[in-house]
């Protein structure tokens, strides 16, 4: 079908959270281009983010040169996209999914012929990606790929880390702790995204009186803490019981934990 007739579900994974692999591929004269090494590289990719697809099964070669003659180009960029698939949007895949398979057919750009006889200029840069996590983009890829293995593995999710075993966030919530008496929570940077729950709970700690203290947390701290807790816009607060199989205080819900777990409208 024309490109812009084809139409994609809003509750696609790949639209809301990037939970999809991609090749691109160009046929000369109608005939693909390696396309064995991008088929296992598409392959590599899904396996890569745990799909559970066998490529093979989608007679991609097919379809492909029957796409190529069909779009009546003799030069064409083929687009394959897989998806995890449909769902109702929540970063754990809980059930089993049929993955969306989309491919299209244009064209190859023609490019001005100065790019190839004078060459094109660069510049450098850091490597940035993906290194900005205070923007809440739908890149989340990376998150579902720690979320669904710490599902896995048997854990409602995982902390985040540095290098130097620095608490960051959760996959989708904000980390707390409370260490003698005192609510510490990682500072407002550009690894982690600035919950608004988060900066709510550190306002509500200021009016009543709690400690509070936006700090490096290092993992050693976070396991010896009190309380534990995380919190997002869809969970409001979690008390973590555990942490890599150790136990958080006495492994109940602590009283710093409740008290601002009554701060909700609908938890009083
Ligand atoms: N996620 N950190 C990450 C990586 C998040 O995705 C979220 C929220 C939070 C908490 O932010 P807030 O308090 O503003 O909800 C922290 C939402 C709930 C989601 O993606 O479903």
């Amino acid at each position: 079908m024309p490109l812009g007739e084809a139409m994609i579900p809003i509750e696609d994974r790949g639209f809301q959270f990037a939970d999809g692999v991609y090749e691109v591929i160009v046929a000369y004269e109608g005939q693909p281009f390696l396309l064995d090494e991008h088929l296992a590289r598409l392959q590599r990719s899904a396996d890569g983010i745990v799909l559970g697809l066998n490529c093979s099964s989608l007679n991609l070669e097919g379809i492909i040169q029957e796409g190529i003659q069909r779009s009546g180009y003799d030069d064409v960029l083929v687009y394959v996209q897989i998806t995890r698939g449909v769902t109702s949007r929540q970063h754990a895949v809980t059930t089993e999914l049929t993955p969306s398979v989309v491919l299209t057919f244009k064209r190859k750009p023609i490019y001005e012929p100065q790019l190839r006889t004078e060459g094109v200029s660069l510049e450098t840069t850091a490597d940035i990606r993906w290194s900005h996590c205070s923007i809440k983009s739908i890149a989340l890829l990376a998150n579902i790929m720690i979320k669904n293995a710490a599902k896995h593995r048997g854990f409602f999710d995982a902390i985040i880390l540095t290098d130097e075993n620095e608490v960051l966030e959760t996959s989708c919530a904000n980390v707390f702790v409370i260490r003698e008496g005192v609510l510490q929570t990682p500072p407002a940077s550009d690894r982690i995204l600035h919950g608004i729950t988060r900066g709510f709970l550190l306002d509500v700690a200021r009016k009543e009186g709690i400690a509070n203290e936006e700090c490096a947390v290092d993992l050693e701290m976070l396991l010896k803490s009190q309380e534990v807790f995380i919190t997002s816009s869809s969970i409001d607060i979690f008390p973590v019981r555990s942490v890599d199989g150790i136990t958080i205080g006495d492994g109940k819900p602590g009283p710093i934990t409740r008290r601002l777990l009554s701060s909700f409208p609908k938890l009083k």
